[in-house]
């Protein structure tokens, strides 16, 4: 099997934000979502993004019948011990809402200057081939920013409201699609992969 000749790819994701911008960056490789196949979310019991990701490709390519590919991400802030890390998305509580997550961060955040701000995305993508693939490639993407004091900007979803981008001068949902897959965490981890599983074949 080669990465390129797979027809059909699950995507171990419900998150329609993350579906849109996997899809952008690997436009010539069709990703079916597991919720096309009703599966459902496995639990996230691993206490590293890594983890996390393994288990959600392994899951979807079980169910699926099919290759997977993962991302497990989350946006580490410095000031806050590297929280909300991997609970990024259930901040605050299961079931909370990314506006909920967001209203908790800029809580926790009162009052700390903009220079002790400092914060980053990361997202480890997983791709395998099946269930029992003992050897998934895996990849890595950083993306650093600063925590703004209040939100800006309708694109993208989770936190993107209060990442403030440097080299941008703006938060990043402010950003367009294109610009921010250029820049982010996903869009690097993405590259990777698909670099890494281009060497494995060709190795
Ligand atoms: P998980 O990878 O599904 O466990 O969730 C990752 C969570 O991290 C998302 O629900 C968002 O809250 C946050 N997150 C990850 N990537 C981004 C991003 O690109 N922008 C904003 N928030 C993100």
């Amino acid at each position: 099997m080669t990465f390129s000749s797979v027809n059909n790819i699950v995507l171990a994701s419900g998150n329609p934000g993350k579906i849109r911008e996997i899809q952008a960056i690997l436009e010539d490789h069709p990703i079916v979502p597991q919720s096309a196949f009703n599966v459902v979310d496995v639990e996230e019991t691993g206490t590293t993004f890594v983890e996390n990701a393994i288990l959600k490709a392994r899951n979807a390519a079980l169910r699926c019948k099919l290759p997977a590919i993962a991302d497990d991400s989350g946006l580490v802030v410095d000031a806050l011990d590297g929280a909300p890390g991997v609970i990024s998305a259930r901040y605050a509580g299961v079931g909370a809402s990314d506006q909920d997550n967001l209203d908790k961060l800029l809580l926790e955040l009162k009052g700390v200057p903009d220079e002790l701000r400092t914060a980053r995305f990361i997202c480890v993508m997983v791709f395998m081939e099946h269930a029992d693939d003992p050897c998934p490639v895996i990849a890595q993407g950083v993306w650093e920013g600063r925590i703004l004091d209040h939100a800006v900007g309708e694109n993208g979803f989770g936190y993107d409201p209060v990442f403030w981008v440097p080299e941008q001068g703006c938060a990043s949902a402010e950003l367009s699609a294109t610009v921010k897959n250029s820049l982010s965490h996903r869009g690097k981890a993405l590259k990777s992969l698909t670099e890494l599983i281009k060497a494995k074949e060709a190795a």
